[in-house]
Parts: structure tokens; C-alpha cells; sequence
């Protein structure tokens, strides 16, 4: 008789704590034309990575195709801002005709929205997600470093107008910079009928302005929308981010991603492809694994299939085991490296 397990499907992306990796984030640049002051460095000692580091369309979709071959189902295209990176739909294009991949979705800051969401939609993309911290222009310019509101929200617009589904808004909440306008850009989003998600602010800002006081925690977001909107708990589904809650009048949806106050790291299935070519288990880890000597020196796929799974084995527990994060005495990153 065969018995079950030999008849299970190889879970090659498996890490020590028997975590399996589905997801997979792709950062195709690490520029971006805003400076969200949570995220990228100060101007004067930002370094880009020089251009010939970066990987190459046909070299992402070359790793993505050995990453889908080991089980990764569901991509999104992260910065930097992905959208600066040139001809990125025809990136698109290419991933969304491998087998076995589910989905590519995207998260952007907005500013190419609204002359891209066409191209984007006919690539195949399937969702975006876009950065919205405040809803009042010199807000906005603040807290992103570019006075852009009025073309982030046309951007939306042309999103929902084109069907990108679905489209979610992403704010981080700051104590003292804009966690007054919870409410307002909850009735934003509910006017569009489109998901908005609060994310707490982790210490991986470019400026020092991290503070555990600064943090608006999940628990607060609740308690603030949920004095306007009676809301119903959705819970939160294996290996997301966000866990859901629903208006009891059906518009809209909310959610809260706690990384700091209830780490969800436990059923993390996510990976991190740095845009040059550098594998990352988790937003907290300090060791990449660099796949570019192998892509660029005639290594086979299965030399990068091995580096892999190597690399994933290897995924740290996550920030909840982290005190020395959660206390703010370490910073592993800025964000604008990664996309989030
Ligand atoms: N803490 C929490 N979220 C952040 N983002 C950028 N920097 C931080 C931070 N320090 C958000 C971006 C984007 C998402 C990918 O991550 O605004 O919406
Ligand atoms: Fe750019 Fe996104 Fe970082 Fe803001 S959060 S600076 S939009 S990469």
C-alpha cells in the first residue's frame, strides 16, 4: 500500500518551523519619486543600487518560474515604486503566463496610476494595493515628500474605472502626523467601495522618527472606526497579513495589520526577491541570500532551486521573536529596499 505521505506533494519551500512559502514579493526597483518619512532614507545618503545590479526582466521571470516550479502561487511587483521601473507591464506580461501562478498584483504609491492602469490591466495584472496616509494635500506632501494627492486619487479612480480587483488602500497610521483622518479615509474607501488596510508602523523608516509611542495600534484603529461603523469581524485567513472586518451596511471592507502589537508570523507563507536578485525570508531578516551569481554565471535551475530552499529553511521565527525590533533598538532595513 502507498502510503499517505508518499503520495503528498513535495513542500519544498518549507522552513524549520514547517512553514511553506506560497507568496512571493517582487521588488523590481528600490527608487521611488515620493519619501514617505516612514520609509526611505534622507535624501543626502540615499544610494540607489547601480543599474547593471538590478535584475533584468527575463532574469526575474527566470527565478520566478524556478520559485513557482517549487510552489510559490500568488506574486506582487513591489518597489521602490514599481511603476518608475520602465516598461514594468511587459514584466507583467511575462509573469502572468507562467504556469501555475495564480495571480500577480501589484502595490504602488499612485503617481503612474492613472497613465498606466490601462497597460496594467491588459498585462493581466489582477489587484493593486496604494499607499494613502492623508487625505489633505499639504498632509499628504508631508508625510510622502511630494505634493501628489490629487494624482494618487485620480489614480484610484482610473484603477477602479479600468477593473483592477482588487483594489485595496494601505495607510500607516503615525501618532501626531495623521491618525486623525482614520475616519476620514475609512469613508474614502467605503465611498468607493473599495478595502482600506491600516498597517502599524514598524522601525524600518529612513529618518529615525520610530518611536513605540508613534505606533497607532490595530486595537486603535477598531476602536476609532468602530464608534462611527458597526463592524463585523471577518477574522483572519492562514498566512494573510490582514485581519478583516466588515460595515454592517456592506461597503467597503477594513483592514488591520498588527506586526507590532500581534505579529502574525506564525503562518508567514511570504518571500522577498530584492531587485537585485537577493532572496529575504522575512521583512526583519539581516541575511540575503543572493541569487545573481548563480543567474549570471550559467548556474542551472536546479543550483537555484537548491539556494533556495536552503535559503527558506533558514527563515527566521519572525518579529514576534524579535524583541530587540518590537523595542526599537534594531533596524534591519529601510523599507523603500523591499516594498513592504
Ligand atoms: N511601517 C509600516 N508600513 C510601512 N510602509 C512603508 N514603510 C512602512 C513602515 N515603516 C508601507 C507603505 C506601503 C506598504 C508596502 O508598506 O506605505 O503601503
Ligand atoms: Fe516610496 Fe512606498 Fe517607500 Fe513611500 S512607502 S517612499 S511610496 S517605496
Amino acid at each position: 500500500m502507498i502510503s499517505e505521505q508518499a503520495l503528498a506533494p513535495p513542500r519544498e519551500l518549507v522552513d524549520k518551523k514547517g512553514r511553506v512559502a506560497g507568496k512571493l514579493r517582487i521588488s523590481v526597483t528600490d527608487r521611488c519619486n515620493f519619501a514617505c518619512l516612514f520609509c526611505m532614507p534622507d535624501k543626502e545618503s540615499i544610494r540607489w543600487l547601480p543599474k547593471e545590479d538590478i535584475l533584468s526582466f527575463e532574469e526575474i521571470e527566470r527565478v520566478t518560474r524556478v520559485l513557482v516550479s517549487l510552489g510559490i502561487t500568488k506574486v506582487r511587483v513591489t518597489g521602490g515604486e514599481p511603476l518608475l521601473r520602465k516598461g514594468v507591464e511587459s514584466l507583467i506580461a511575462r509573469l502572468t503566463r507562467i504556469d501555475g501562478l495564480e495571480s500577480v498584483d501589484l502595490t504602488t504609491n499612485g503617481w503612474f496610476l492613472a497613465e498606466k492602469a490601462r497597460a496594467l490591466k491588459a498585462a493581466g495584472l489582477r489587484g493593486a494595493t496604494v499607499s494613502l496616509h492623508s487625505l489633505r494635500e499639504d498632509r499628504f506632501a508631508k508625510i510622502s515628500g511630494l505634493n501628489a494627492l490629487s494624482r494618487v486619487l485620480e489614480g484610484i479612480s482610473e484603477a477602479v474605472r479600468v477593473g483592477i480587483e482588487p483594489l485595496k488602500i494601505n495607510s500607516v497610521a503615525i501618532r501626531g502626523y495623521n491618525d486623525d483622518e482614520v475616519l476620514d479615509l475609512v469613508e474614502f474607501a467605503r465611498d468607493r467601495n473599495i478595502s482600506i488596510r491600516f498597517i502599524e508602523f514598524m522601525p524600518l523608516d529612513g529618518l529615525g522618527i520610530w518611536s513605540q509611542d508613534k505606533i497607532v495600534t490595530g486595537q486603535e484603529i477598531l476602536d476609532i472606526v468602530a464608534s462611527r461603523f458597526p463592524l463585523v469581524s471577518k477574522g483572519r485567513s492562514k498566512g494573510e497579513t490582514a485581519s478583516l472586518w466588515e460595515f454592517e451596511d456592506g461597503k467597503g471592507k477594513l483592514g488591520v495589520i498588527t506586526p507590532m502589537s500581534a505579529p502574525f508570523c506564525d503562518d508567514c507563507d511570504r518571500l522577498r526577491l530584492t531587485s537585485d536578485g537577493k532572496l529575504l525570508s522575512c521583512l526583519f531578516d539581516t541575511e540575503y541570500h543572493d541569487l545573481k551569481p548563480i543567474v549570471r554565471k550559467g548556474g542551472s535551475d536546479t543550483e537555484l532551486a537548491n539556494l533556495i530552499t536552503a535559503a527558506v529553511w533558514r527563515k527566521p521565527d519572525g518579529v514576534g521573536y524579535m524583541p530587540w525590533i518590537k523595542e526599537g533598538w534594531g533596524k534591519p532595513r529601510n523599507m523603500n529596499a523591499i516594498g513592504g
